[in-house]
């Protein structure tokens, strides 16, 4: 695969200090990336929706290296968080060839989630998206030449991949494809394209309600999940399917099929989680009450004809999709009879997104 467009051609940059600050939001699948090889390539194409609430905030103060300063240093919510330097280490030396610089320099990470900490949303898409921009961001300050848009989305996106490979998707909204397919021209498995074509208005200010069933670490990580699709009896097959779904979603996402896209995006979900069902080891991330609420849905669409559906992520959290036109009564619904499948009641209201920005 040809990487070189990202190698930048200046030789030596002017060594000087300075700041940047980016948002990067999290993004929401719908036909879901499961299965990489090295270094996160998937194994099969993914879409998703960006999202606008949920975001991770990031300032980075530069500056030369100095031989006594720790090389990064890292603050969530000005508190000093050393757990968080061995995953951004392995991700510089992953893009150091793309940023050359990065070695000469030390590092301030002050960053915040505009979610809580301890909800188990994961901070990866975002946070290692808000990283990527602010790097690129950095990049033009000390070269003192300006990208063009696309080309700088495409940048962020090519290094946020290697920081964690779904982070690719939040650079641009409403929908990001990842993974080279044929109906999505440009797509790659290097970074994350829009999706291109024309989507029918419905889905142009989709909602996702966040339902947060379990808070805690997962008892097995994406990265842990993602190698069991090496010898799973079922991947290959389980690839064709992603393949067809993002041909399906394609089409229906253009004509505006809410039913199509109901059943497309649900489908999606639950082989997702029958891949981990069926990994060796297999493992379970839905709780009792990620299914309580798949039920619940399931009846309230029966009873009321609502274009409302759930998807999955990597966790027992259940993600409600819905149009706009139906938020009120969505709402509704959730604090009067999902909230209580919930920790502590909690849920997150969140809609489609464009992407990172400054702040
Ligand atoms: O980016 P990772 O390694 O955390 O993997 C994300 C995998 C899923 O959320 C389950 C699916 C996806 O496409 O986002």
């Amino acid at each position: 695969m040809d990487t070189s467009q990202f190698i930048p051609s200046y030789s030596q940059l002017s060594p000087k200090g300075g700041s940047v600050r980016w948002q990067a939001p999290s993004n929401i699948a719908l036909v879901k990336y499961w299965g990489k090889t090295d270094v996160q390539i998937p194994m099969n194409p993914s879409i998703s929706f960006t999202l606008s609430t949920c975001r991770t905030e990031t300032q980075l103060d530069f500056a030369p290296k100095s031989g006594a300063s720790a090389w990064i240093k890292v603050l969530l919510d000005g508190e000093e968080q050393e757990a968080f330097i061995p995953k951004i280490e392995t991700f510089f030396q992953r893009i150091k060839e793309y940023l050359p610089f990065l070695e000469a320099y030390q590092f301030v990470v002050k960053t915040h989630n505009s979610f809580p900490h301890s909800s188990g949303i994961a901070s990866s898409a975002s946070g290692m998206g808000a990283l990527a921009a602010c790097l690129v961001a950095m990049e033009e300050q000390l070269s003192g030449q300006t990208m063009e848009a696309s080309a700088r989305s495409q940048k962020i996106s090519f290094l946020a991949r290697l920081g964690s490979g779904s982070a690719c998707r939040s650079m641009e909204g409403p929908l990001v494809v990842w993974g080279r397919h044929p109906a999505i021209a440009g797509s790659s498995d290097l970074y994350g394209v829009p999706y291109g074509h024309s989507i029918a208005p419905v889905f142009e200010n989709y909602r996702d309600s966040i339902l947060l069933v379990d808070v805690g670490e997962k008892q097995v990580s994406s990265t842990a999940g993602h190698a069991l699709m090496h010898g799973h009896p079922f991947s290959e097959a389980r690839f064709a399917e992603a393949n067809k779904h993002l041909t399906q979603l394609s089409e229906v996402l253009q004509v505006g099929d809410l039913d199509g896209f109901i059943e497309l995006v649900e489908l999606e979900a639950l082989q997702l989680h029958a891949m981990m069902l069926t990994s060796s080891p297999y493992f379970i991330l839905m709780k009792p009450n990620t299914l309580a609420i798949i039920n619940a849905v399931w009846d309230y669409r029966k009873q009321t004809g609502s274009k409302l559906c759930f998807t999955l992520d990597a966790g027992a959290n259940v993600h409600l999709l819905y149009p706009d036109t139906e938020a009120d009564e969505v709402r509704r619904f959730i604090q009067q009879e999902l909230a209580q499948y919930c920790k502590d009641g909690a849920f997150i209201h969140d809609r489609c997104g464009i992407g990172i920005s400054t702040f």
